[in-house]
C-alpha cells in the first residue's frame, strides 16, 4: 500500500529539519533527515582516517548499516546523532555527497525506508530523485544573513559562540557546493511549492506546510502509519 509522502527540500539553515520534525510529530508522519545520513557517512569516513576526495574510499559503505530512527541516526546501531554535527563534519559533508557511489547507496536506502509508510523525509534531491512521486513537495528557502543567524542561535544554546560572517560565508559556499554538483544537485522540482522562511517562524512555517498537506484528499484516506 503506498503511504502518503511529503518531500522537503531546501539549502542549508532553511529549517528543513525543524520544521519537518514538528509536521511529523503533529500529523503522525514518519520523519526522515537524509542529511543526517550523509553527515553520518562523512563522520565514519572521518573516524576512519578515509580519503575524502577518493571516491573509492566509501567501499566501506557495502559493509556498514546506516539507519535513521525517530530523529536518531545509527551506524551499525550505534547511535552518531551528536557526532555528526562538528564544524569538521559540516566542513566535509558537501564533498562526501558529491559522489556518485555514496548517493546511490543512500538514495536506494531513502527510498527503501519511505516504501508503504506516510513519511516526510527531508534533503535535497528529495522531491526530484528520491521521491519524485510524492503527493506533496515543498521548497523551502531564507535570506543567508537569517539562514546564517539561525545557525548562531543553534550553537549558542551549544554553548558556542560564532562570527556570524564565518557563518554567512560558510553558508554561501555549502549552498554552492550543493547546488552546483553533478549528480542530483539541489534544485527546485518544478511542482514544488516554495515558501520563503525568512519573516516566518518555525511555527508560521510548520502550520503553512500542515495546511497544504489537509488539502489533499489522499492524506484523509491514508492507512495507519506501520513505520511508526
Ligand atoms: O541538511 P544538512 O545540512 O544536514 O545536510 C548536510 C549535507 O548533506 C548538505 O550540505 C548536502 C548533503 N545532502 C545531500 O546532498 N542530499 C540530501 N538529500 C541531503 C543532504
Amino acid at each position: 500500500m503506498p503511504g502518503f509522502k511529503v518531500a522537503i527540500d531546501g539549502p542549508a539553515g532553511s529549517g528543513k529539519s525543524t520544521i519537518s520534525k514538528r509536521v511529523a510529530e503533529q500529523l503522525n508522519l514518519t520523519h526522515i533527515d537524509t542529511g543526517a545520513m550523509y553527515r553520518a557517512i562523512t563522520y565514519y569516513a572521518l573516524q576512519q582516517g578515509s580519503d575524502l576526495d577518493d571516491e573509492s574510499s566509501y567501499q566501506f559503505m557495502e559493509r556498514i548499516k546506516v539507519r535513521y530512527d525517530k530523529d536518531r541516526i545509527y551506524i551499525d546501531n550505534i547511535d552518531v546523532t551528536d557526532q555528526i554535527r562538528t564544524d569538521l563534519v559540516t566542513r566535509n559533508v558537501s564533498k562526501v555527497s558529491s559522489f556518485p557511489y555514496v548517493r546511490k547507496i543512500l538514495v536506494h536506502i531513502q527510498k527503501e525506508a519511505a516504501k508503504g509508510v506516510d513519511v516526510i523525509m527531508d534533503g535535497r534531491d528529495i522531491g526530484t530523485v528520491v521521491m519524485p512521486d510524492a503527493d506533496l513537495k515543498i521548497f523551502l528557502t531564507a535570506a543567508v544573513k537569517e539562514r546564517a543567524k539561525r545557525r548562531q542561535k543553534e550553537k549558542e544554546v551549544l554553548g558556542i559562540q560564532q562570527d556570524i560572517q564565518a557563518l554567512e560565508t560558510e553558508i554561501i559556499e555549502r549552498d554552492r557546493k550543493d547546488s552546483t554538483r553533478k549528480e542530483s544537485p539541489l534544485i527546485c522540482a518544478d511542482d514544488a511549492i516554495v515558501i520563503d522562511t525568512t519573516h516566518y517562524s518555525v511555527e508560521d512555517t510548520t502550520n503553512r506546510i500542515i495546511e497544504e498537506i489537509l488539502k489533499k484528499e489522499k492524506y484523509h484516506g491514508r492507512t495507519t502509519n506501520e513505520g511508526r
